[in-house]
């Protein structure tokens, strides 16, 4: 089937086949065409330009998008959608005066999530995370990276990860899936860390490898959670079973795990919310993309990840929501872009750039997802009329959005 999008006031982010990423200065630049149509051909993006070039064609369906825009979907590379129940009283209690960090010094924090996630049984895990995968695809997300690490066991860890492969299978939005069983140490083995690694290590990896349950490898590198030598060790044991790591790092301090992550070829390395000069040298000389995650800073009220910093160095940035239930209870990516503008001083440009094409580069999603290319996923954006794309951040409270389109169906 053969749809023609005419009449499109603004296409955004169109780009030729192979270009994997934009770093520094390019990050500005935001390829569009006015006054545009797209064809799209079952689930492909087969041609597109602009009104004036409009070849002869027999389409199916003639879609008039008049006044209003196309953009590729969304791509979070980094979620923890999968998860049970919530932390409301958490957030209650921040809001009373107890640190996030001080949450999870009295068993709180992601323990408590672990908690619930273990009582919790795989088919109500599996509804309560499809719900929230389904509201993020409303709000354009089409690709998406979820990780487990709320089970921290390895029947709560291989739970999660089995909930990931049924999402997977169920939904048309893409999915990849990140062991992260180093998120914290459970309480059982807190005199008794190495054995928990050993676990992590000797019993769950190999046996979801066996499975084929995970993409990638995180851990948690943070003081009073792993440190730096613990997360070489479990990510080259990851590597090891074929899962390139993307990691947690400089969440709250910075102790060198960027530098383990770029050692170890990591496809990405996420928060950065602390970053020193050695950080951003280390990057330089990598292939390894940063990843801010603006909402989590909004709302823990910690520093924003220094975009600037970063793109002045000449590097590439994504953009990601983090959602999960402790420190960032939403997956709305328009608010994470209109985040990045507001308070870490992106352009509209930068933002987009950031969460599609090295959103995509994040999740190794670069071939199929991520701008508006021929060959790649008709996943796309219709805009409600907009003044200018920059009225995306602008509008910040409002959803500019009018449809959805996954793999070339409308998502209603
Ligand atoms: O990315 N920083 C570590 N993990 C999550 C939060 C986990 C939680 O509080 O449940 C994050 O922010
Ligand atoms: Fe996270």
């Amino acid at each position: 089937m053969t749809t023609l999008f005419t009449n499109i006031k603004e296409l955004i982010q169109i780009r030729d086949a192979g270009i994997t990423k934009v770093s520094g200065s390019e990050m500005a630049v935001l390829p569009t065409i006015q006054n545009a149509f797209l064809v799209i051909e079952n689930d492909l993006i087969v041609d597109f330009g602009s009104m004036v070039d409009l070849p002869e064609i027999n389409p199916d369906n003639i879609v008039d998008v008049s006044g209003k825009m196309i953009l590729p979907t969304w791509c979070d590379s980094h979620t923890h959608l999968v998860y049970a129940g919530n932390r409301i009283q958490e957030f209650v209690d921040r809001i009373n005066g107890l640190s996030y960090e001080q949450i999870a010094q009295r068993g709180g924090g992601i323990l408590n999530s672990a908690n619930k996630l273990n009582q919790t049984s795989e088919d109500d895990l599996y509804e309560q995370s499809k719900e929230r995968l389904e509201e993020i695809m409303h709000l354009g997300t089409a690709a998406v990276e979820i990780k487990s690490g709320y089970g921290l066991t390895i029947e709560g860890e291989l739970k999660m990860l089995r909930v990931i492969q049924r999402l997977k299978k169920a939904c048309p939005i893409a999915i990849k899936a990140t062991f992260l069983g180093a998120h914290a140490i459970p309480a059982l083995y807190k005199n008794n860390r190495e054995e928990y690694i050993d676990l992590i290590i000797n019993e769950m990896l190999p046996t979801i490898a066996k499975e084929k349950l995970a993409d990638f490898i995180d851990v948690f590198c943070e003081t009073g959670y792993f440190t730096v030598s613990e997360t070489e060790q479990i990510m080259q044991a990851g590597i090891s079973f074929g899962l390139q790591p993307k990691i947690h790092v400089n969440q709250f301090t910075a102790i060198g795990g960027i530098q383990a992550g770029v050692n170890n070829n990591a496809l990405s390395v996420d928060h950065l919310e602390v970053l020193t000069p050695a950080d951003i040298a280390a990057l330089v000389k990598s292939e390894t993309m940063p990843v801010a995650l603006p909402s989590c800073s909004y709302y823990l009220s910690i520093p924003y990840t220094p975009a600037r910093e970063i793109i002045n160095a000449g590097l590439a940035l994504a953009l990601a929501s983090d959602y999960n239930p402790g420190s960032t209870p939403s997956g709305n990516m328009n608010f994470v872009v209109a985040t990045a503008c507001i308070k870490m001083k992106m352009t509209p440009e930068e933002a987009i750039n950031a969460v599609t094409i090295n959103g995509a580069y994040a999740m190794n999603l670069s071939n199929t997802h991520g701008s508006i290319t021929i060959g790649k996923k008709a996943n796309f954006i219709v805009t409600k009329p907009i003044a200018s794309y920059a009225q995306l951040p602008y509008s910040f409270g409002s959803n500019l959005i009018e449809n959805v389109f996954i793999e070339g169906k409308i998502i209603s």
